[in-house]
């Protein structure tokens, strides 16, 4: 038995052990079959659907009222994806540089933003977009250090009200950048799902879809980061509930899913 497995079995006995076994129902959850097409037990009309149904239920996080801020047009990325693949590898310590907000609002441009007036840089299962992008900025020339949520349609960016201290910051964080172990990155990028606009659609297979689409975008921002010349650690290493309440946001109708923290690499 290859050790893989022998972890996979014993990981499984714990789990039945302990009266679950969540991987199995966390994935069958999210399956659908040849007795399982069309998603009907989701409410949602197939047959009648719409663009304009489908536009109205994406992308509704609505504006916390602050005046937002308009970022730089994103700049001209050129670059060989060759080159990028042969050169990405995760920063692990970050230099204590500034980065500029033209390229934090590239990076943001590449993970959700608008490739051309109506399609965007990462694909979307349905089109439904239910991912939301926040900004902790700590090191960017012209954007005073906070919290901030990407308004994709404008290319903007609002102020969050959330508690945005260095302390709570540390703590879901886990400590990670204390002591500048990793260094200091001039921001994190954090990826949240409002799971119920694609569950609504897709019932228990959306949650899968907001998954894989944060994989999309944090890769997208990885690429692009290594094209301005930043190092980019896609990161999973904060506390999911401090997370939330750092964003200032409830954890169930929209949770934080994934990290990307950005600066220039020692
Ligand atoms: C989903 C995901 C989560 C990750 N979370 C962390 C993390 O919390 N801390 C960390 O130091 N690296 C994290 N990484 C980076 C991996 O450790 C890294 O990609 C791996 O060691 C391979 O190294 P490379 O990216 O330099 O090729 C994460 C990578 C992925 C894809």
């Amino acid at each position: 038995m290859v050790i893989n497995d022998f972890l996979a079995a014993d990981m499984r006995k714990q789990m039945q052990a302990d009266g679950y076994d969540l991987l199995d129902e966390f994935h069958a959850a999210s399956k659908v079959g040849a007795r399982f097409i069309g998603w009907d037990h989701t409410g949602y009309d197939f047959s009648s659907r719409s663009e304009a149904h489908d536009f109205k239920i994406a992308n509704v996080k609505r504006r916390n009222g602050m005046a937002p801020l308009l970022l730089p047009e994103p700049s001209l990325v050129d670059a060989r994806l060759d080159d990028l693949r042969t050169r990405r590898k995760s920063t692990r310590r970050f230099r204590r540089s500034s980065v500029c907000l033209r390229n934090l609002g590239t990076l943001l441009n590449h993970g959700y933003g608008f490739a051309t007036d109506d399609r965007r840089s990462v694909p979307s299962g349905g089109g439904v977009y239910p991912l939301e992008l926040y900004v902790i900025a700590l090191n960017v020339t012209g954007l005073p250090t906070g919290t901030y949520h990407y308004l994709p349609h404008e290319h903007a960016l609002e102020r969050c009200g959330s508690d945005d201290s260095q302390p709570t910051l540390a703590q879901a964080l886990d400590g990670a950048f204390d002591e500048g172990q990793a260094g200091f990155p001039a921001f994190h990028i954090v990826v949240t799902a409002a799971f119920i606009r694609n569950v609504y659609k897709y019932g228990l297979r959306g949650y899968r879809l907001c998954l894989l689409e944060a994989g999309h975008v944090v890769h997208a921002i990885i690429l692009a980061s290594l094209a301005l010349d930043l190092g980019s650690l896609p990161n999973l290493n904060f506390y999911d509930a401090s997370m939330d309440r750092f964003l200032d946001i409830d954890g169930v109708t929209e949770s934080v899913l994934y990290m990307c923290s950005v600066g220039e690499s020692e």
